[in-house]
């Protein structure tokens, strides 16, 4: 991490403004020491009037979700959470970058259940490639995948529609599968071997002309996974939320991965299969749609973007 840079970030926690070294919790504390973390990761743009922040509200929205499934209570309603996102943002003056929102127990506890009272709250506003030295995602390269022994946590043990922490052990180790075998991501399939996702990525593929993905149940309620389905009926292409064998990548004409902070992944190569054609034409046409998005020259989804002056 570029430390000189991350010491010039505000960090917004509960209420206030502190400094990348003091957003810090004890060892001990409930959050740390079992997991019990909600968090959000959104992507905000350049646009013509200044940065907006993505699909904020559903970022909000399945936020509040995440606290309810996990019986945790947020101390901010929706509208304030918006502006300690949006202000956070405008605070660090970046134009473009990812915010990670966190809700938290700094109390510390050693009993499983959790401490009493409201979740704590931290907002960080960061430019990946300045602050954390990440390479810019190269799209046209793609990415190399393998389907992992590791399943997708069964949804009758936690409730992964939920973005905890602690649920990203699962992703974890499917990663580290996936680096050993020598690929960049790995597939995880869902507990009766139908195609999931990927460790931190929804997943896509396109067979006769038709976008397909799991359904929500085994998944999580992705922003872009929402946003893709419905950019592409918009485009006219048709999508489909529906169980895929695992054997469906093998004769796919694309695939690819999915997640905010580089929207569409393209898959060059998975298990042996060679996809020389990727980027294939879908991921082109919506990644290019994404992009539009974004950073506001598309009329028809300006409703989804969330300026961040005034806040
Ligand atoms: C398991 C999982 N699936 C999908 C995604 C993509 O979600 P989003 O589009 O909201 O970034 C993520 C994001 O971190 C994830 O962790």
């Amino acid at each position: 991490m570029e430390d000189s840079v991350l010491r010039e970030r505000w960090i917004y926690r509960n209420g206030d403004f502190i400094r990348w070294e003091e957003a810090t919790v004890h060892l001990m504390s409930h959050s740390f020491a079992r997991g019990a973390t909600i968090f959000e990761v959104i992507r905000f743009d350049a646009t013509a009037r200044g940065p907006a922040v993505f699909r904020l509200h559903d970022h909000i929205a399945r936020f509040e979700n995440s606290a309810r499934l996990l019986a945790m209570r947020l101390p901010l309603d929706h509208d304030a959470l918006c502006r300690a996102v949006a202000g956070t943002v405008a605070r660090n003056g970046l134009e473009s970058g990812i915010v990670k929102l966190v809700g938290y127990h700094a109390a510390p506890k050693l009993d499983v259940l959790p401490p009493e009272g409201a979740l704590d709250l931290a907002v960080f506003a960061l430019d990946p490639v300045a602050d954390l030295g990440l390479s810019p995602f190269d799209f046209e390269a793609g990415v190399t995948a393998v389907v992992a022994e590791t399943r997708k946590l069964d949804p009758r043990t936690v409730p992964i529609a939920a973005k905890a922490a602690a649920h990203y052990l699962n992703g974890m180790v499917a990663a580290l599968e996936a680096k050993r075998r020598g690929a960049d991501l790995a597939v995880l399939l869902d507990p009766e071997g139908f195609l999931a996702e990927g460790p931190t990525e929804s997943l896509f593929l396109v067979s006769g002309g038709v976008l397909r993905t799991a359904p929500l149940g085994g998944v999580l309620d992705s922003i872009t996974r929402r946003s893709l389905l419905e950019v592409a009926r918009h485009l006219g292409i048709e999508a489909r939320e529906e169980r895929l064998p695992a054997e469906r990548l093998l004769a796919a004409e694309e695939v690819f991965f999915a997640n905010t902070p580089f929207q569409v992944i393209p898959v060059r190569r998975i298990e042996g299969r060679e996809l020389p054609d990727a980027p294939g034409p879908v991921a082109r046409r919506l990644r290019e749609a994404l992009r539009r998005i974004v950073s506001g020259r598309e009329p028809a989804f300006a409703s989804w973007l969330y300026p961040v002056s005034g806040a």
